[in-house]
């Protein structure tokens, strides 16, 4: 069918729609590659169409991306023909951000192939900028806006000649790209679908007015996923601030598991600083890549103030649509502007892991006031059973009250059925106070001066299930817990929690 197209198409499909220069690069990466043939295009305003547009709408039918793909030429219906564009269908346009090698990186392809996978009838295009994004970063940055008009013009003319509906566009942009489609939305006449940024560019754009960065008026629906927000010399390479409709921070959006220097060099041959910079830069792309291909395994990101209360498993709540799907899956909330959200994730895919706020309530009965316990717990499922994972607390365990913190395991474990608190050996600080109390307490007898300190019952919520369980001590009548010592909680039997508390407690 391609073949015969090309052999029959007549004179003017070989000059509008430009049978593509893809060279592919069958290299051990496959790496999507384009050489750019022509130097750089002066800036045109004129978007009519010339063969030399410093834009190019590479659309993509083949699920094989080493196959030509099409051009679409502003004011080209025959191109439209050509590359059976379906404007009843969704319209999907990626497009890629600064660039220093003039070339597509290899996250193109794999998220034009998870796209094709999942919306196999959409139109998705490739808007390929190279020759403005690898001009020097301030001069890419101050070319985006011509980028976005010309996106804009090319959607108004098909709206115009195809009647496609904007609401069923989908701009899809990394790092510099982001702002693009923002310009490219706010020029457009209408207001598209959805625009995703995938951790937006930060140099130039953090903290300048709405209407020269991406912002929610730029489409019905603004979804941003920050992933390398952490700051060097006054600079982050991902934007920090929340641009969108709602703003997911996996993992704090700061530090990627996996991205560390060690975790880069063990994979990658040469791997350097770089390697770690577009390793948690680029897990965006992953992550949404991800969100498109195991649907049936959605993170949730949930929303909260900051990375701190998050961590201390505050904010695990779906009510009032305080949680969405990470990606793709995301729902379109009632306008809730800059909502920031939260997650953590695996190092890769699937990304998405099982989080459990707890709460318990550690009563200090016997003067152990200056303890400063370090607990673990350990998940045991209808499936399997987790590692010890520590109990991470910004500063320590509160004692005489309510500790709330958040588990994150990688594994679906089924049916949280027990759990094991550990009070990890005793810390050197505890050591130390527990010479002065014995040189200040000189009556203590070694046996009671080990601290000692109960906990009755753990309160789980699971986030991902939103279901609430009270888990009670194993055997009611011992809930003590001291150093290097472990205690069993198993699902509260009914009518355990109503007892008064004198019985379970003194
Ligand atoms: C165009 O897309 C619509 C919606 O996805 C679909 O129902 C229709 O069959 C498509 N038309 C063609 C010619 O593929
Ligand atoms: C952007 O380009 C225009 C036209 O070349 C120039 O006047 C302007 O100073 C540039 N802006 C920046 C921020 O470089
Ligand atoms: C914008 O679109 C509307 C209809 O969709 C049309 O009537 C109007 O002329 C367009 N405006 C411009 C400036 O193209
Ligand atoms: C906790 O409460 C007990 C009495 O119930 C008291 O002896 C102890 O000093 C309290 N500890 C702290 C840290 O408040």
């Amino acid at each position: 069918m391609k073949e015969m197209s090309v052999v029959f198409s007549p004179l003017w499909i070989t000059l509008c729609c430009v049978v593509t220069v893809l060279t592919s690069e069958r290299g051990a990466d496959g790496v999507f590659k384009e050489r750019i043939a022509e130097s750089l295009p002066t800036p045109e305003s004129d978007n009519s169409g010339k063969l030399h547009s410093p834009v190019k709408y590479n659309m993509r039918k083949s699920l094989d991306l080493d196959e030509d793909g099409c051009y679409l030429e502003f004011g080209n219906k025959e191109c439209l023909l050509e590359c059976s564009f379906n404007a009843t269908a969704k319209t999907i346009l990626v497009i890629h951000g600064w660039t220093m090698s003039g070339m597509f990186e290899s996250w193109m392809k794999q998220l034009v192939r998870a796209l094709q996978v999942r919306e196999p009838e959409a139109n998705v295009i490739v808007v390929d900028w190279l020759a403005f994004a690898q001009q020097l970063y301030p001069d890419a940055v101050n070319l985006t806006k011509q980028v976005g008009k010309n996106i804009a013009t090319m959607l108004d003319w098909l709206k115009e000649e195809e009647q496609l509906p904007l609401n069923q566009v989908h701009m899809i942009g990394y790092s510099l790209g982001a702002h693009v489609a923002g310009y490219a939305g706010s020029f457009v006449n209408g207001t598209v679908g959805r625009i995703t940024g995938l951790d937006p560019a930060g140099p130039m754009f953090e903290g300048v007015d709405s209407d020269r960065r991406l912002s929610p008026d730029d489409a019905d629906f603004v979804d941003v996923l920050h992933t390398y927000t952490r700051e060097a010399l006054g600079v982050s390479i991902g934007i920090q601030q929340p641009i969108g409709d709602i703003d997911i921070y996996p993992n704090g959006g700061d530090v990627q598991p996996g991205c560390r220097l060690s975790d880069v060099l063990s994979t990658a041959a040469a791997g350097n600083f770089m390697d770690v910079m577009k390793c948690e830069h680029e897990r965006a792309v992953h992550l949404f890549v991800d969100s498109l291909l195991n649907k049936d395994h959605l993170s949730f990101a949930y929303q909260c103030t900051g990375p701190e209360r998050f961590n201390k498993g505050i904010c695990l709540s779906c009510r009032k649509n305080r949680c969405n799907n990470l990606g793709y899956g995301a729902k379109r909330t009632r306008k809730r502007r800059n909502s920031k959200m939260y997650l953590k994730t695996r190092a890769d895919m699937p990304f998405g892991g099982y989080h459990y706020q707890m709460k318990m309530h550690v009563f200090n009965r016997k003067q152990a006031d200056n303890a400063d316990p370090t607990f673990s717990v350990k998940l045991y499922g209808a499936h399997s059973d987790t590692k010890d994972l520590s109990v991470d607390v910004p500063d320590q365990i509160g004692l005489n009250m309510t500790n709330t913190f958040l588990i994150f395991t990688e594994e679906d474990i089924g049916e949280l059925l027990k759990i094991r608190l550990l009070w990890e050996g005793i810390t050197e600080s505890w050591m130390s106070v527990w010479k002065k109390m014995k040189s200040t307490f000189w009556s203590w007898s070694t046996s009671t001066t080990e601290p000692v300190l109960k906990v009755r019952r753990i309160r789980v919520k699971n986030g991902e299930t939103q279901k609430k369980f009270t888990f009670c001590a194993e055997d009611p009548s011992s809930t003590e817990i001291s150093p290097g010592k472990e205690l069993w909680f198993v699902k509260c039997r009914d009518g355990w929690e109503v007892k008064p508390r004198k019985r379970l407690y003194l």
